[in-house]
């Protein structure tokens, strides 16, 4: 999707940053995507003005966070992809709570509070992506999920166009689903988090990060668990058992170390990423009367 002349000079007096037809696999995990313009946004105050030029104008739109979780389309987009404005470091720390723009790495985040004394998410330092996106799937492993330590996030809602505050006890948090309407942009959160000093924390993080070299994929291009794991079973035990570690579609493939992983090998599309998706879905439903549900977020066109 291209933004005209006209709506481009609009978009830049809102502070709006334009770059036009980049390609969606350099800014996602999987290396996957089509191309498409992106705005860099600099304000969260100028989000509804420039929601409101984009609708005036019929552009459909969609923001990208970390793109580790996403699996976009190939060829061109209908839609033109939005950033959210983030400073250096983009959080901070005031006693127990931590105030964190969306746009900062998750990561980021659980090693800051760290070195500050402030501990409970350990599990989370090795999954990749921004906080908007953890916040909105309610990221979690090894015990931790972020929504435990949430009091206020705040939103862009398309469903009144305004920025909005919530409460942490007005929002769900459930496994890797949040009770977030689909259009809701998240801003910044307040977490509230326990006291636990920076050595004890820093030991819980290099179990978790031991865990996680030896099960997953680390260095290959991937969007983590394609699946949801089904209530009580584990999709990637599985899809292993099934023999699929290694089962490939063009340039996607099952990792062999973690099947419940998809890799990118070299140029996969996202049609080859699909089939692979349908395909396993289709095994596992056939031998165990399953039907997984998919965990990573496709942008279909
Ligand atoms: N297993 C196999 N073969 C495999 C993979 C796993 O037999 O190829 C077995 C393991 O041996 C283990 C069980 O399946 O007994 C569960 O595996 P694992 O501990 O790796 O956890 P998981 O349920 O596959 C979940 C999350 C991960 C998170 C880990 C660690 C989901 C879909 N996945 O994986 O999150 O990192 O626990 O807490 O909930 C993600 O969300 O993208 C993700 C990777």
């Amino acid at each position: 999707m291209r933004i005209s002349d006209k709506l481009g000079a609009r978009l830049r007096e809102l502070g709006v940053e334009l770059r036009p037809s980049v390609p969606l696999s350099e800014k996602t995990s999987l290396g996957i995507g089509g191309i498409t313009d992106q705005l860099l946004l600099r304000k969260f105050e100028t989000i509804p003005d420039v929601m409101h030029l984009l609708a005036n104008e019929n552009i459909p739109h969609r923001f990208l966070g970390g793109g580790t979780n996403v699996l976009i389309a190939d060829g061109e987009l209908p839609y033109v992809v939005l950033h959210l404005p983030t400073s250096q470091p983009g959080m901070r720390v005031e006693g127990n709570a931590a105030y964190v723009d969306a746009a900062a790495d998750l990561g980021g985040m659980v090693t800051f509070c760290a070195k500050r004394d402030l501990g409970g998410m350990e599990g989370l330092i090795g999954v990749p992506g921004s906080v908007g996106g953890a916040l909105r799937m309610n990221a979690g492993a090894y015990g931790t999920q972020i929504g435990s330590y949430v009091r206020e996030v705040e939103l862009y809602r398309a469903s009144t166009g305004k920025l909005e505050t919530l409460r942490g006890d007005d929002i769900r948090f459930d496994y890797r689903h949040t009770s977030f309407a689909p259009d809701d942009v998240m801003l910044r959160v307040k977490l509230e988090l326990p006291t636990k000093p920076f050595k004890d924390i820093l030991a819980a993080i290099k179990i978790c990060n031991e865990k996680r070299r030896a099960s997953q994929p680390l260095n290959q291009k991937s969007a983590g668990c394609i699946f949801k794991n089904p209530p009580g079973g584990s999709a990637g035990r599985m899809i292993d058992e099934l023999g699929l570690k290694g089962h490939r579609v063009g340039d996607a493939m099952v990792s062999d170390r973690h099947a419940n992983f998809f890799v990118n090998v070299a140029n996969a599309s996202c049609a080859d990423m699909l089939r692979l998706i349908d395909e396993v879905r289709e095994r596992v439903r056939v031998t165990y009367g399953i039907e997984l549900e998919n965990e990573v977020i496709f942008w279909k066109n």
